[in-house]
């Protein structure tokens, strides 16, 4: 089982301009097909309620964190994959079990947050696209944007970065050395 987590965000930092907003609207479509392809090679998705209620797919197998959910429980009795998870009362051995193939994180902060403190991340993808929001979601609580590169460097990761555009588009990745 592989843990990638991956985001797209504003040169300055920010996933999202608010907590409703749509990231499509402003990524571009390298970045989208790059998604796409995680998607596609990895079976499971693991997102936060309201990244999942934005974009809702019914073919997707998921695990949604929400603190709402006293058990771990399909979120509507006619989609089998697609299960709330509380990692406050949940075991993980019982996640694991759920998940049987890789994972890919999709955001947001605070699922990120628990991943990295967690130190289950084998992979990090990380979208710079080139706008500047000025404020909104950010990926990490405690991680600055300007830290990422020396945080997970100093957390035996590799770097590697990509131009993906002419418009400026980057893809940094981080990958953790076995
Ligand atoms: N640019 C990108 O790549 C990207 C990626 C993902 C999301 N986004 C954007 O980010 C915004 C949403 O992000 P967000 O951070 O506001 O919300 P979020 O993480 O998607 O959802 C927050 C909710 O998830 C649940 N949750 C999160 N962490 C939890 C934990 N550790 N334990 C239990 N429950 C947990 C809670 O649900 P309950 O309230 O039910 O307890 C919480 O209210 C949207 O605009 C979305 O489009 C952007």
């Amino acid at each position: 089982m592989k843990y990638t987590l991956a985001f797209a965000c504003s040169q300055d930092g920010f996933i999202a301009k608010h907590s409703k907003d749509n990231p499509f609207e402003w990524t571009s479509k390298e970045d989208q097909n790059h998604l796409q392809t995680l998607i596609s090679e990895n079976e499971w998705q693991v997102m936060g309620r309201t990244t999942h209620e934005l974009n809702p797919n019914h073919n997707r197998k998921r695990i949604v964190f929400s603190r709402q959910s006293k058990e771990i429980e399909l979120i509507k009795k006619d989609i089998p994959d697609q299960f709330y998870f509380n990692p406050d009362l949940h075991q993980w051995s019982d996640f694991e079990k759920i998940c049987s193939g890789n994972v890919l994180i999709l955001g947001g902060t605070s699922v990120h947050d628990f991943f990295i403190y967690a130190e289950l991340v084998d992979t990090i993808h990380i979208t710079i696209e080139p706008h500047t929001f000025n404020g909104g979601v950010r990926a990490f609580s405690y991680i600055n944007f300007k830290d990422y590169k020396p945080y997970f460097l100093s957390r035996n990761y590799s770097y590697e970065e990509k131009t993906l555009n002419d418009n400026g588009s980057i893809l940094i990745s981080f990958n953790k050395n076995s």
